[in-house]
């Protein structure tokens, strides 16, 4: 695998025949974003991998300092999954100065749900992985159904802006007990640990009476809700929406998801499930 720390050595190695993937991390990789690369590897004879922790997208006094960093392990779980290319620039590299255009999703995607919580995070998002697909142009970009505001963004900014590239959403990838991976799970402690499932079997439930028949939403959500204040939880979301635009649905509606976001502890968590 070739790491390129500079635009210029990405530009000058990728590929210009036959198609090319790319798939963009903050690192700290787990079986989720190795499995992206597997999927990317089926759709493309190149994949280019990204590693960087993207300042643009955290507010003051989230994690972006403490967000865990670990290079070497990383380089080695892409070289085993036939990764050619890693792109892991500093940020002299993506932001020689401070960025001063940007790309601004529009409210109703991206002030909803996680953007209520994190204003102005996907705005960073937008802006970072607009400046990653010009920079790698690829044919196709893989993105975790994991983070399921974050690839509808994406996929609205694509299609907007008439980027030639494919958007493809990977499944998400949950250990044994149902806790879908993330690097964030590694600030819980062990007994935090022991309690996190319940973002999902939460979830679960609520799919489930939905898929059942159940239609009054908003009292499922704020039963929801109270099951995991009651175990110790600060949620700041359960919210039932429709899957293609995130807005509310109406009692007719049908291709609905349930999204979450919680805090444990110090931890913030988030989970989703289509219905
Ligand atoms: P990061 O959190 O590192 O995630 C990188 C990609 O892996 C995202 O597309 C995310 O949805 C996916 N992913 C994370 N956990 C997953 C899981 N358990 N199963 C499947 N896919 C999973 O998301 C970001 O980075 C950043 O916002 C980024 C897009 C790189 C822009 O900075």
């Amino acid at each position: 695998m070739q790491i390129h720390e500079t635009i210029a050595s990405l530009r000058a190695a990728r590929s210009k025949s036959g198609r090319v993937a790319l798939v963009p991390t903050m690192g700290n990789l787990h079986a989720g974003h190795i499995a992206l690369m597997t999927v990317a590897r089926g759709h493309a004879d190149q994949v280019i991998a990204t590693i960087f922790v993207n300042r643009l997208q955290f507010r003051p006094g989230e994690d972006f300092d403490s967000y865990p960093r670990t290079f070497a392990a990383d380089c080695e779980k892409l070289a085993a999954a036939g990764v050619e290319h890693l792109f892991a620039p500093d940020e002299a590299q993506m932001y020689p100065q401070p960025q001063s255009y940007h790309v601004e999703p529009p409210p109703e995607q991206a002030g909803i749900l996680d953007g209520e919580f994190r204003p102005g995070h996907f705005r960073g998002v937008a802006t970072v992985v607009m400046k990653l697909f010009l920079i790698a142009q690829p044919d196709v970009a893989l993105f975790g159904r994991k983070d399921y505001q974050q690839l509808m963004v994406i996929r609205n900014m694509v299609r907007e802006f008439n980027l030639p590239i494919e958007i493809i959403g990977g499944e998400t990838v949950r250990a044994e007990d149902g806790l879908a991976l993330s690097s964030r799970n590694g600030y819980l402690t062990t007994g935090e640990r022991a309690e996190a499932p319940r973002l999902y079997r939460v979830i679960t439930d609520l799919a489930n009476e939905v898929r059942n028949g159940a239609k009054n939403y908003s009292a499922l959500e704020s039963k929801a809700m109270n099951k995991l204040s009651l175990n110790g939880w600060t949620p700041d979301y359960v919210a039932l929406r429709k899957k293609l635009d995130l807005q509310l649905p109406s009692a007719h509606d049908s291709g609905l998801v349930v999204l979450a976001a919680a805090r444990l502890g110090s931890t913030r968590l988030i989970d989703n499930l289509e219905v």
